[in-house]
């Protein structure tokens, strides 16, 4: 597999790069997609999810489609909007890449839309998850998922399973904005009450003030999101505040039982109810062998969903190319993408071809121990769950 981890060059030097044999320029050459993801940086646990599904995707598939090679140019924009805009533009203008893909965050997809539109280069995203991303360019395609999509079945089982009072507690940015009016919509819709809306800020949170307050107000529930790789630490002052033993029912979508961290969590996460879109714990073929490819190609590392965002963004690439006989055009591999279906490792999946976005299953899960690790453990399906903010508008 051809991958580089390229170190910034000059114009001169790239040019003189361009006439060297291999680079890939030339008639019959390869397609290059750009990974740009946070490899370092808070959110890292993301990036090497991505890049590590992305890599066994290749391994699987091979790193040829339609008669061209395909090369995976992965760059490190640590989680920084600016960084991920100036790496897009190199990428594009300096590379010559055919595709972007990765986005860690809601920031770092929403910083690409315009130069996407502008190149008409598709860009996926494969992690980012506030609704309105994918109307930020007509060349972005999602194969993650929305918070609005996973947040409305948690709110209608809290309202079927007994929760009057409930308090919201969210990051405070694009995805946790989406997760607290989607929740309190749903849920009130139902008769709930939402007693208070509580954010967190992204950078270097301390939960604890927020889980006093919510402790405070005494509700039936906390619901919960915050984005992959901080449940962990949410997790540690919720006990540290006491909210375990509290009474108090905690709810979340399933970012906050990430499968990357949950294991380290311990039993204070047993018997957490969340709803999301996958679990290594899926039970179907499909996923036993992703999540043992996975683990084998990666020192055992369980797969989380932002490792099956990167897997399906690749098939998306992959079969797309083959759609356009090994076409590069942006519009054409756009065109291809759209109303694509196919088994994923987290159950049927479709691109919506009116807004690009992702159509899928969402679980409702209990945190249980299976075989001595914990496990989001899958009890109930709501099938083909399109992202609700989008599906209201057209
Ligand atoms: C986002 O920034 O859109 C995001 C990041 C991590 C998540 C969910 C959403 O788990």
């Amino acid at each position: 597999m051809l991958r580089r981890r390229t170190v910034l060059k000059g114009a001169g030097a790239m040019a003189a790069s361009l006439a060297l044999p291999g680079h890939g320029f030339a008639q019959g050459a390869g397609v290059k997609i750009g990974l740009i993801l946070p490899m370092t940086g808070p959110f890292a646990s993301t990036g090497r999810q991505i890049d590590a599904a992305v890599r066994l995707y290749m391994q699987k598939n091979g790193a040829e489609v339609a008669g061209r090679k395909v090369e995976v140019v992965l760059k490190d924009d640590t989680g920084t909007a600016d960084v991920t805009r100036r790496l897009a533009q190199e990428l594009i203008v300096n590379d010559r890449v055919n595709v972007i893909a990765g986005f860690g965050l809601t920031p770092l997809a929403m910083a690409v839309g315009p130069l996407a539109t502008q190149a008409k280069v598709p860009a996926i995203v494969m992690a980012a998850a506030t609704s309105s991303i994918t109307e930020a360019s007509p060349f972005i395609v999602r194969s993650s998922f929305t918070l609005p999509q996973v947040t409305v079945p948690l709110a209608a089982w809290g309202a079927e399973n007994g929760i009057k009072k409930v308090v919201t507690l969210v990051t405070d940015y694009g995805p946790g904005i989406d997760a607290e009016k989607a929740f309190k919509e749903r849920f009130t819709a139902s008769g709930g009450e939402v007693t208070a809306e509580l954010r967190v800020p992204l950078r270097n949170p301390d939960f604890a003030p927020f889980l006093q307050r919510a402790a405070d107000a005494k509700p039936d529930a906390v619901f919960v999101f915050v984005p992959s790789g901080v449940g962990a630490q949410f997790m540690k002052q919720f006990v540290e505040r006491g909210l375990d033993k509290s009474g108090i029912q905690l709810i979340a979508t399933g970012d906050v039982t990430d499968d990357d961290i949950l294991n380290e969590m311990g039993d204070v996460a047993l018997g957490t109810i969340t709803t999301h879109h996958y679990s290594a714990a899926h039970d179907s073929t499909e996923n036993r062998a992703f999540v043992e490819a996975f683990r084998k190609a990666n020192d055992n590392m369980r797969p989380n969903f932002m490792a099956v965002g990167g897997y399906d963004g690749m098939h998306l690439i992959y079969e797309a190319l083959r759609k356009t006989g090994g076409g590069t055009a942006g519009e054409g591999l756009v065109n291809a993408m759209k109303g694509m279906a196919w088994q994923s490792p987290r159950g049927p999946i479709s691109i919506d071809p009116q807004t690009r976005d992702i159509i899928q299953n969402v679980y409702v899960r209990k945190v249980e121990r299976v075989d001595g690790e914990l496990y989001n453990v899958e009890f109930a399906t709501i099938a083909n769950v399109k992202d609700p903010v989008k599906a209201t508008k057209s």
